[in-house]
């Protein structure tokens, strides 16, 4: 038989063995053990409960109330550390110790790059940025270029032309146009000289892809027009664009050439940087490397505009830019910068 005084002592026992298991509970999980443990129906309290009966009749009642009381101080506490507990936000199990994983960051690809580089050269010199669309008409892209209907010029500059009624019959059918020149027209038509500015944009021709041709290119197109330029000055913007570009030891060479918007017109070569002059294979022998068409506006331009030619005078020129981009890296096929790949654009 149990003794009352001993099960009092029991009592308080559990009890503080209880508190003591709830205050330390961090979880709900935690928390329900402790009351399981404590009140369940395997308990000790329960038993002590259940075993009143079975005690001598003037112990009876002690013992049932402080059990009783012991059971309601527990249970008050349990549900004060439940509420506690789910007041602390549940926040998911990070290790701050591990090393980030890398965002990998993107670049500007490399046309754009010598877009940019080129851009800031001539900014530099004082020319300002002009841009025009490259669905083009005809008029823009040939005529007022003095490149007219039959000329067989017209067909060297090989050409996308649009589908369907041109919007404008007058200025011709639409095409995708074949170089950035149509640009120095609508710009003409827009301002007064003096003027200088370039013209950074794409260039379509319908030419099959193989290591140094692409349907679609980028030219950098220039026009300076003022009372009384020459081709002197033409000469000393591109042989300082050129060696700021490729470096100070850079040998530039005009070689007189044809374009119909141009008189005199020249191609612009740079000594071969790979051979310095000798001949070799980056530049097929030659020793030189053809970088850009250039010369003096045609009077004829200048008429389709409505400047008057013996008023005015103007130098023109334009570059590829893939083909500058190609030199400066050591790039040997074009298609490489059209093809998305990855380990090709993170080079650059
Ligand atoms: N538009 C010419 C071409 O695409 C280049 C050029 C521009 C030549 C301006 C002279 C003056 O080949």
């Amino acid at each position: 038989m149990i003794d009352g005084a001993d099960a009092l002592q029991h009592v308080d026992r559990l009890q503080t063995e209880a508190i003591a298991a709830i205050e330390s509970a961090r979880t709900s999980a935690e928390l329900e053990r402790a009351r399981v443990t404590f009140l369940g129906r395997k308990s000790r309290l329960t038993d002590i409960l259940r075993s009143v009966p079975t005690l001598a009749v003037d112990q009876r009642a002690a013992v049932g109330q402080r059990a009783n009381d012991a059971k309601r101080v527990v249970e008050a506490r349990l549900a004060e550390r439940q509420r506690t507990l789910a007041a602390i936000p549940v926040r998911p199990t990070m290790d701050l110790t591990l090393p980030g994983s890398a965002i990998p960051i993107g670049r500007l690809h490399p046309i754009t790059q010598t877009i940019e580089t080129i851009r800031s050269l001539f900014v530099t010199m004082g020319f300002e940025i002009a841009d025009g669309p490259e669905v083009e008409f005809e008029y823009y892209n040939f005529d007022a270029l003095n490149i007219p209907r039959e000329h067989p010029s017209r067909e060297s500059f090989d050409t996308f032309f649009v589908e369907g009624p041109s919007p404008e019959p007058k200025k011709g059918r639409l095409v995708l146009r074949s170089h950035t020149s149509p640009v120095q027209i609508r710009v003409m038509e827009q301002r007064q000289p003096p003027l200088a500015v370039i013209v950074p944009g794409k260039v379509y021709r319908p030419d099959p892809l193989d290591p140094s041709h692409s349907f679609m290119f980028h030219q950098v197109e220039g026009l300076f027009v003022d009372g009384r330029t020459s081709f002197a000055d033409l000469k000393g913007v591109l042989d300082h664009f050129l060696k700021a570009l490729f470096g100070e030891q850079t040998r530039t060479r005009f070689r007189p050439h044809f374009f119909p918007f141009t008189e005199p017109s020249a191609e612009v070569d740079i000594a071969c940087a790979a051979c310095e002059g000798a001949g070799c294979s980056t530049c097929g022998r030659k020793g030189w490397l053809e970088i850009m068409g250039c010369g003096m506006v045609h009077p004829n331009v200048f008429k389709a505009v409505g400047y008057d030619p013996k008023r005015v005078q103007g130098f023109a020129f334009g570059m590829g830019v893939e083909r500058i981009a190609m030199l400066q890296h050591g790039i040997v096929d074009i298609r490489l910068f059209f093809e998305n790949d990855l380990r090709f654009l993170a080079q650059f």
